[in-house]
């Protein structure tokens, strides 16, 4: 955890950011598998873990902003809990680790909810995201789970996410190391690859390495030959010369900061001729993309100098004709590249897609509905304190080749007999992490390999 004063800090702002009323936070608890005592991997709710640092399933927070109290609910372990799980602190003693002075079991919040709904006061919830949550609302508010998405609280989602979005130092630092384990995840896959492994062999060895640096994936890991479907998590092929490998994985830090960082390297020792070509457009797409992010200028700016570059450089090579601004504004670039240059990170992988993309990356302002420009998880301009992903690719996915072709599409902007020719290519990702500063863009965490001779060299000393 943070010390008690960055939590009580948090929680201060809040309340002035949303003025009035009665806050309600779900923490995350247990989630069955199969049966009841089978669980899958515990993770925190990220709001509940920003605003209390708490890492304990079941509990649940009010803050009543007009008469400055907070209560954190929870359950002590009985005698048969801790035979079965061991000794934990009491809910008390973790509410005063972040600064709550006041610690009830669960069973009190109903209670404390219906005195405030009497008053009529205003009672903020979050749009939810587990069932689970849905129905405690349900049973404490009387809240139908189909409506939460409508009647959530839009003052607490814009106060949480313009406090969440500035990232602190101390946050720069945690996030730094998440993504220094990750870089040590994807160094490790390079070297670690083989002709004739299994996918799953080298994705098990990513997750040992953030298994053993004391934390988690911070998403489930990508490493598979098949690099065009974008989240493709199959890892039954076996891996031949000649393939490409795309690899996507973060580590989760043990206070619950994300890394993500995706790389794709040649079986092989080297790239072949054709790859290495499409290899260096997705680098220089990358670095078109860095170029363009800066200070106080929109992030849909990042993705409109991604697009265009690679749209450019495969016109270079015969695959696109046509005017690059026309191409992008009709969405014919979608094509190789049908999802977005990047998003918010921080507690989560995607930072604070539970709050909505609208309100996290758009102001409020409504997303594109065009394929390829809605799959952009954020456009606003960027601030100081903003962490975000940089991750242009270029893939070639048959069905959407065969779709559109045959629907006459965009047959101005793409030479489809050229296009064809690569319809077994797979697809090429690069991602790196970054922070937007005062003085600009920095990397977060060390560099990873990126460039073909670098990628070379290591897949020929390991290969
Ligand atoms: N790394 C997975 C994603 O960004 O969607
Ligand atoms: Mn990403």
């Amino acid at each position: 955890m943070f010390s008690k004063k960055t939590y009580t800090e948090r929680r201060r702002i809040l309340k002035e950011k949303v003025g009035k009323g009665l806050i309600l936070f779900f923490g995350n608890d247990e989630s069955s598998m199969n049966y009841a005592d089978n669980t899958y991997h515990f993770r925190q709710d990220s709001n509940f873990l920003y605003y209390f640092g708490i890492q304990h399933p079941g509990l649940a927070a009010i803050i009543d902003i007009e008469n400055d109290n907070e209560i954190i609910f929870g359950d002590d372990y009985t005698i048969d809990d801790i035979v079965f799980m061991g000794p934990k602190p009491t809910i008390a003693e973790r509410a005063g680790l972040c600064g709550v002075a006041n610690a009830l079991p669960v069973a009190k919040l109903g209670e404390e909810l219906d005195r405030f709904r009497k008053m009529g006061t205003k009672i903020h919830f979050l749009p939810l995201y587990r069932p689970e949550a849905k129905i405690r609302l349900h049973e404490l508010l009387g809240i139908a789970p189909r409506d939460v998405s409508t009647t959530f609280s839009v003052d607490l989602v814009k106060a949480i996410v313009s406090q969440r979005e500035i990232k602190t130092e101390e946050e720069i630092a945690q996030l730094n190391q998440a993504v220094d384990v990750t870089v040590d995840m994807h160094v490790a896959a390079m070297r670690f690859t083989k002709p004739g492994m299994t996918e799953a062999q080298v994705a098990a060895e990513i997750q040992r390495i953030a298994l053993a640096a004391g934390g988690n994936i911070s998403f489930p890991v990508i490493a598979t030959k098949n690099g065009q479907t974008l989240h493709n998590h199959y890892h039954g092929n076996i891996l031949k010369e000649g393939d490409l490998f795309l690899i996507d994985a973060g580590f989760e830090n043990a206070m619950c900061y994300a890394g993500d960082l995706s790389s794709t390297i040649p079986v092989s020792k080297k790239f072949t001729p054709v790859q290495r070509e499409i290899y260096q457009l997705t680098l220089d797409s990358h670095q078109a993309a860095i170029d363009a992010a800066q200070l106080n200028k929109p992030f849909k700016n990042v993705h409109i100098a991604a697009s265009k570059t690679i749209f450019e450089g495969l016109k270079a090579m015969g695959l696109t004709k046509g005017n690059a601004d026309d191409a992008f504004e009709a969405g014919a670039h979608a094509l190789f590249f049908p999802c977005g240059t990047g998003h918010m990170m921080g507690l989560d992988v995607h930072d604070m897609e539970d709050l909505g993309e609208v309100w996290v990356g758009y102001e409020g302002k409504p997303k594109s509905t065009q394929f390829g420009l809605k799959s952009l998880r954020m456009a606003k301009p960027l601030q100081p304190g903003h962490v975000f992903t940089i991750e242009p690719g270029i893939y070639f996915i048959p069905e959407l080749m065969d779709l559109w072709r045959s629907q006459n599409k965009f047959n101005e902007f793409i030479n489809w007999e050229a296009v064809n020719k690569y319809r077994d290519f797979g697809g090429i990702r690069n991602e790196e992490d970054f922070v937007m500063t005062e003085n600009g863009l920095q990397l977060l965490g060390k560099p990873k390999p990126k460039t073909v001779e670098e990628i070379e060299a290591i897949r020929n000393e390991f290969a």
